[in-house]
């Protein structure tokens, strides 16, 4: 490193110059820091005020029947709060929580195994609920609708179902891509909650929160950067938090400030749109390669070396909400927005693409 810092400094080893700071990180280290930071109670979950408000009127109803309450899905790109969330909805209900997630479900008999060693009124949470198998998800609907399941015993024209009772249960499912699940999965959560970006006022006090846990010091223009540039998700605004801490650290700063915040978030590449690496990628492709586009999602997902679910699950939802981007119906399209964000004059005769929506699966619900 350009400071003859070695890594050892950095005191939870998380530093890697070459690792994106803002991918979803799944190291041990990461996810000790995330579970440590995952707020105890619905009342400390700050932000998406709609979401928390019907939820806690489901649960409470359910606690006052004394029924489990509808399944629940939830459902937004990543590091906004599904899994922190359906962690709350047990807390809350008092119930024991059991957790798995759609690509450890292979096979519907890796579900049936769940399911028949639930007990009355735990909590089973789904994450990644559109990766699970289809003959796993066909078993789900009735499990969710009737509580029963049905096991298959023998092959052939022998092949008999015996049903199975279950207990009745709430499932939690979370997912970055609604719009993946088959509508009668979809239409068996009584209630589903999207969550969006988050303002940074809200990031303010998540990143109060987190210095107060992690000890560590901040002051308001300190914070108040770090929250204005991460991307409106807490996930990232934690480990923002931490590579800000580390480089006041050992540039022997006691306080977070807005200067330690300037430096560290250049070092790792995080603009001051809070787009990071891939997302500029994005953007650098759609103008440069394919003259501001409309270009499909897998031919910009191969011109910046990622995977299209990557690019449009990770990178795209962020860049359409900040108005870089819009999704056509013959591809992806950048703004004059992103042409002056990257300094460069949009070609001329450069007209504005009409928007399609983003895939939330929402407008499919009904309601
Ligand atoms: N509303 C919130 N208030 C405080 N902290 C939050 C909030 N939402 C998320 N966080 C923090 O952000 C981190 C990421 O949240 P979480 O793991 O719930 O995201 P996710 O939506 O499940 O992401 P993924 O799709 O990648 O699984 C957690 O460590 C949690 O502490
Ligand atoms: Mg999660």
């Amino acid at each position: 490193m350009a400071d003859g810092f070695s890594s050892e400094m950095f005191e939870d080893s998380s530093f890697d110059a070459t690792a994106r700071v803002v991918d979803s990180g799944s190291d041990a280290d990461e996810r000790t820091v995330e579970a440590a930071l995952r707020p105890r109670r619905l009342s400390e979950f700050t932000g998406q005020a709609r979401v928390r408000d019907q939820l806690s009127l489901v649960l409470e109803a359910a606690r006052r029947r004394g029924t489990p309450p509808d399944h629940v899905l939830l459902s937004g790109p990543p590091g906004l709060g599904k899994t922190t969330l359906a962690m709350l909805i047990g807390t809350e209900l008092e119930r024991p929580i059991r957790i798995t997630s759609g690509p450890a479900i292979q096979h519907a008999g890796d579900l049936a195994a769940v399911l028949s060693s639930l007990m009355e009124g735990e909590v089973l949470f789904l994450d990644e609920i559109h990766r699970m198998s289809r003959s796993a998800e066909e078993m789900l609907y009735l499990a969710m609708e009737d509580f029963r399941v049905d096991v298959i015993v023998g092959k052939g024209p022998g092949a008999t179902a015996i049903p199975l009772e279950l207990p009745a249960f709430t499932v939690v499912g979370a997912t970055t891509r609604a719009g993946l699940l088959p509508a009668p999965l979809r239409d068996r959560f009584g209630f589903t909650g999207h969550l969006d970006f988050y303002a940074a006022d809200d990031l303010v006090v998540i990143l109060e929160r987190s210095a107060r846990l992690l000890d560590v010091q901040a002051d308001t223009e300190g914070i108040a950067e770090i929250a204005r540039r991460s991307r409106g998700t807490p996930r990232i605004a934690n480990r923002l938090l931490r590579r800000v801490r580390d480089w006041a650290q050992v540039h022997g700063r006691q306080v977070v400030d807005e200067e330690a915040a300037h430096a560290a978030l250049a070092l790792f590449d995080v603009d001051d749109r809070g787009l990071d690496r891939l997302d500029r990628a994005v953007l650098d492709s759609l103008c440069r390669r394919f003259g501001g586009g409309p270009v499909g999602l897998s031919t910009l997902a191969v011109a910046v070396g990622e995977e299209a679910d990557t690019v449009e699950t990770v990178a795209e939802p962020f860049l359409v909400r900040e108005g870089f981007i819009t999704r056509t119906p013959r591809g992806r399209a950048a703004t004059a927005l992103a042409w002056s964000h990257l300094g460069l004059a949009p070609p001329a005769g450069h007209a504005a693409q009409p928007s399609l929506p983003l895939d939330t699966g929402e407008g499919r619900f009904g309601g």
